[in-house]
């Protein structure tokens, strides 16, 4: 498709023929269509890996998905997802490769950059950290007083921080026990002194997470975190080599940070912040769970990584949960995706995937830096069940908006609950199964009155239904499952921004703020005047400093 009829992506014939299709569907109920079909449960479930999709909850018929496909050939999100995996520079206005799938590639793949095989480093790489993490995990590696490390401290933020910070908690079961590892982010220095203030720095390493090694709140932490171990350890700056290791792309700024760069654990500037987990930016995590458990959670990554390399459009589950977030954002005008997970250890899974989804498709140009007139990407929300059920869920089943949610749930609890809570999971999973059933099905007024309900309460007490939901259901969340679960969404994110023909892996968006940040900070300090800062802004800034007695 050539680069104007990409830019009038809603004047498509495929995209006018899905429009057309929801006008013909009208308010089509989901009730309806499983009376119509009483194979539609069974029709309509895909299973990749350890996954079991059941996307039968939709507001869909086979037309539906049909013509949705079509949109997506015509958009050629397969010739995309080609280039990708190819090693090709789709990120345009980066220039880059987006190879975060050469993270999880066996061995002896052949994936070149700039006519480089990238694979032989990634693994080399992952050697380095299996090496430094069973040091580390056994007791080998000391720190500066000869005393055996117990604590890890990752200080990073964004994709430097999330996703090594969720999977620890979704892996907590798998973690040495006898390891604290804690993840500071926040600027603000509460952060760092919550994390810290038990801790013996003669015991804590400190994992510097950045993959540009310029990122203020990161810099900022990990010297206060340099200076608090200096001044506890009562050593100079020689105590360092053995409290601090680097993940990061950057060299030059590891070591000019002091750092000794042999303990710096690469990555490459193909790796998007927010796809890093699987890279060297998961050290804490292969630390907590050792480097078998992380190789199998590799080994899901590339399972679904293939998956969606090979599947058939009917049979991709990557492009169909794309597509059916398509179907909502730019059909039925849905502004947010729900995403809630029934497991108390996937705390920080919506958070994480705010990231991965906001930070990739959150944008208002084209590839070609035109204006799109079609909807981008969705606000991402969510907490664990059941919390939500008696917060927000109100609104989901009874209000105005409609509001596509994920629940995701295991058949199994971790293995290493009591057997008291273990009992407990059925009464979790029981909840799981029934909201998506009240949220699809709802409760008719003549339901309602069947029980006896005064005539006044009927209508608050009825339940639309029709909320489409897909249910994502694995036997246990394991390293390798939760590998499966992220390639997954990581690829759902590249079907949208390859149809809506924006970038997803650039990130101009949060530069801004940045800039103004380093302007505004003197204002802040020294009262210096910050030439052009607007009426608003200086007097709260005024505010703030009359607040501070300053
Ligand atoms: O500011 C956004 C961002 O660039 C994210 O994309 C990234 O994950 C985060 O900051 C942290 O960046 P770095 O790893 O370079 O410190």
């Amino acid at each position: 498709m050539n680069a104007e009829v990409r830019t009038r992506l809603n004047q498509t014939p495929e995209w006018t023929a899905l429009a057309k299709h929801k006008e013909q569907l009208g308010e089509v109920r989901l009730r309806e269509l499983f009376d119509a079909d009483p194979a539609r449960a069974g029709k309509y479930t895909l299973q990749v890996g350890d996954l079991h999709l059941d996307y039968s909850k939709h507001l869909v018929t086979d037309e539906t998905l049909a013509l949705l496909r079509d949109l997506a050939a015509a958009t050629d999100v397969f010739g995309l997802r080609d280039a990708m995996f190819r090693g090709e520079k789709i990120n345009t206005t980066e220039g880059r490769a987006v190879l975060h799938t050469a993270l999880r590639a066996a061995r002896d793949t052949v994936v070149e950059v700039d006519g480089e095989n990238v694979v032989p480093a990634v693994h080399a790489v992952l050697d380095k950290m299996s090496s430094f993490s069973d040091k580390v995990r056994s007791g080998e590696w000391t720190g500066h007083t000869g005393k055996r490390i117990k604590n890890v401290v990752n200080i990073g933020i964004g994709g430097s921080d999330l996703g090594p910070a969720m999977a620890y908690e979704a892996l907590r079961s798998f973690t040495d026990r006898e390891l604290t590892v804690r993840f500071v982010s926040n600027v603000d220095g509460a952060d760092l002194h919550e994390a810290i203030r038990d801790l013996d720095a003669a015991e804590t390493l400190f994992i510097v997470a950045s993959k540009t090694f310029t990122t203020i709140e990161t810099i900022t932490n990990a010297t206060s975190a340099r200076n608090w171990l200096l001044t506890e350890l009562q050593a100079d700056e020689s105590a360092v080599a053995k409290h601090f290791v680097a993940l990061s792309t950057n060299t030059e700024k590891v070591s000019d940070f002091g750092i000794d760069t042999a303990n710096m654990f690469e990555f490459w500037d193909w790796v998007g912040g927010r796809y890093s987990y699987d890279s060297a930016i998961g050290l804490s995590l292969m630390i907590a769970i050792g480097p078998d458990r992380f190789r199998e959670m590799l080994d899901g990554f590339r399972l679904v990584d293939d998956h969606f390399r090979t599947a058939s459009p009917e049979e991709n589950a990557p492009l169909l949960l794309g597509l059916l977030g398509i179907w909502y954002g730019n059909f039925h005008d849905a502004q947010s995706h729900a995403v809630l997970p029934y497991s108390h250890y996937l705390s920080k899974f919506t958070a994480y995937l705010q990231q991965l989804d906001m930070e990739s498709n959150g944008k208002s140009v084209d590839r070609d830096g035109n204006p799109v007139r079609w909807q981008t990407g969705p606000v991402v929300w969510g907490t664990p069940g059941t919390n939500g059920q008696h917060a927000y869920y109100q609104l989901i089943h009874q209000g105005t908006k409609i509001i596509p949610a994920d629940f995701i749930g295991f058949a199994e609890p971790v293995a290493d609950l009591r057997p008291g809570l273990v009992a407990q999971h059925d009464l979790l999973m029981a909840n799981f199964f029934a909201q998506t059933q009240a949220l699809a099905f709802g409760k008719t007024p003549d339901e309602v009155r069947a029980e006896d309900v005064p005539e006044e309460l009927v209508p608050h007490k009825t339940f639309q239904g029709n909320h489409p939901t897909t249910t994502i259901l694995a036997s246990a969340l394991t390293p390798s499952v939760l590998g499966q679960l992220i390639a997954l969404y990581e690829h759902k994110v590249f079907v949208q921004g390859a149809v809506w023909n924006i970038d997803s892996f650039d990130q101009w968006g949060v530069e801004l703020g940045k800039v103004l940040a380093k302007r505004v900070e003197p204002a802040l300090t020294e009262g210096a005047d910050v030439p052009g800062l607007d009426a608003s802004t200086t007097a709260l800034v005024a505010k703030y400093r009359e607040l501070r007695g300053r």
